[in-house]
């Protein structure tokens, strides 16, 4: 059997996860590793990999088949690696939602005109593979709506702060501790983490463009334990919900705030750093997701996953849809979000 050769970029948390799950996996080689810092104890064993300090090298070598790109952010080199690497006709892997959110569009065209695939269910809710079941599962359906709790921190946070009475800033260095956080925690607390998950939940589900710009972004830094004890006696729980729905005229709606959810709505019952999503499609009628999604193991999961595919000789493109043929997501306003909203999540006042 060919095996497929593998370049590591990034070994945080989930990097070292996968180095740690390839070894044993008779189908991959782990050709070459970048990573900043290269005398870290990261409690895996490098010898016999080539280690790489600039990470964009990576994409030249030609005894490379796949990248694999944990390093996160739309810039570089995260960026250029996987340009890069698209241009070298390699593969792609990645859980870089930032990345995609800003130019999944540019980097899909590369794709289409390369003919090789880029690959990122590790990006969105690691342990559910909703990137599979909104491209390839439920590709039959008219989406109508796709609504959920996509980000393991503020909902470690919200649950924290609500088990104990602690404020804010002590649940969100607990959930630091625990690695779940981004390296910038602004972007989980502020909700612009959950809008790069909701911009390519949106492009699947509707068949648009990524858009992350036209997503109006609430986050979670005035939520206090107070707020949380009254709204869970008036029968909801304060979640941070990414919700996008198609209106009856076509008009795209995207929407990142901190929401009251019903205790009789699935999503209520997420604690922790578990993720759910819902979706309502015509022939599925609504479907619900929930699964853990952050954390070493879970993306590593969704990682390996893509490996396979990939090992397996299946291609799909990025969007589902050739580029062209995505279409432009129509703005509508946020007043008109509201009235569409499903009764079991009200915004916030
Ligand atoms: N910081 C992200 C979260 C990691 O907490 O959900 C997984 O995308």
């Amino acid at each position: 059997m060919k095996k497929l050769r593998i370049g590591i970029a990034g070994l945080g948390t989930v990097g070292a996860e996968v180095f740690h799950l390839l070894k044993d996996r008779i189908e991959f080689s782990v050709v070459a590793i970048s990573a900043k810092n290269k005398s870290k104890d990261r409690g895996i064993d490098l010898s016999g990999v080539t280690w790489v300090d600039n990470p964009v090298d990576l994409a030249l070598f030609p005894d490379i088949d796949v990248i694999v790109e944990l390093i996160g952010g739309e810039a570089d080199p995260a960026y250029s690696l996987v340009k890069t690497a698209l241009y070298n006709k390699k593969n792609v892997v990645t859980a870089n939602k930032a990345l995609l959110a800003h130019h999944g569009v540019e980097l899909a065209r590369i794709t289409e005109e390369k003919k090789c695939g880029l690959f990122y269910e590790a990006a969105v809710a690691g342990g559910i593979p909703i990137i599979k079941i909104l491209r390839e599962g439920f590709v039959a359906n008219q989406i109508s709506a796709v609504y959920g709790i996509l980000n393991g921190t503020c909902n470690y946070i919200l649950t924290t702060m609500e088990r104990t009475g602690q404020d804010f800033s002590s649940a969100l260095a607990e959930a630091q501790k625990s690695g779940y956080a981004e390296v910038d925690p602004a972007l989980d607390v502020d909700g612009g983490d959950t809008a790069h998950k909701l911009a390519l939940l949106t492009a699947l589900a509707f068949g648009c463009v990524p858009d992350y710009s036209f997503i109006p972004v609430y986050g979670i830094r005035g939520i206090t334990p107070e707020k949380i004890c009254k709204a869970n006696e008036s029968g909801y729980k304060i979640k941070l919900v990414g919700r996008a729905r198609k209106s009856q005229d076509g008009k795209i709606m995207q929407m990142v705030s901190p929401c009251l959810v019903a205790k009789s709505c699935p999503l209520a019952h997420l604690d922790s750093v578990l993720n759910g999503i819902m979706i309502e499609g015509d022939l599925i009628g609504q479907s619900f997701i929930s699964g853990r999604g952050a954390g070493a193991k879970p993306t590593a999961s969704a990682v390996l996953a893509d490996l396979m595919d990939i090992s397996r000789g299946i291609t799909i493109l990025p969007f589902a849809k050739p580029v062209g043929n995505l279409s432009i997501g129509r703005k509508a306003n946020v007043s008109a979000w509201n009235e569409e909203m499903c009764p079991d999540i009200k915004p916030l006042e």
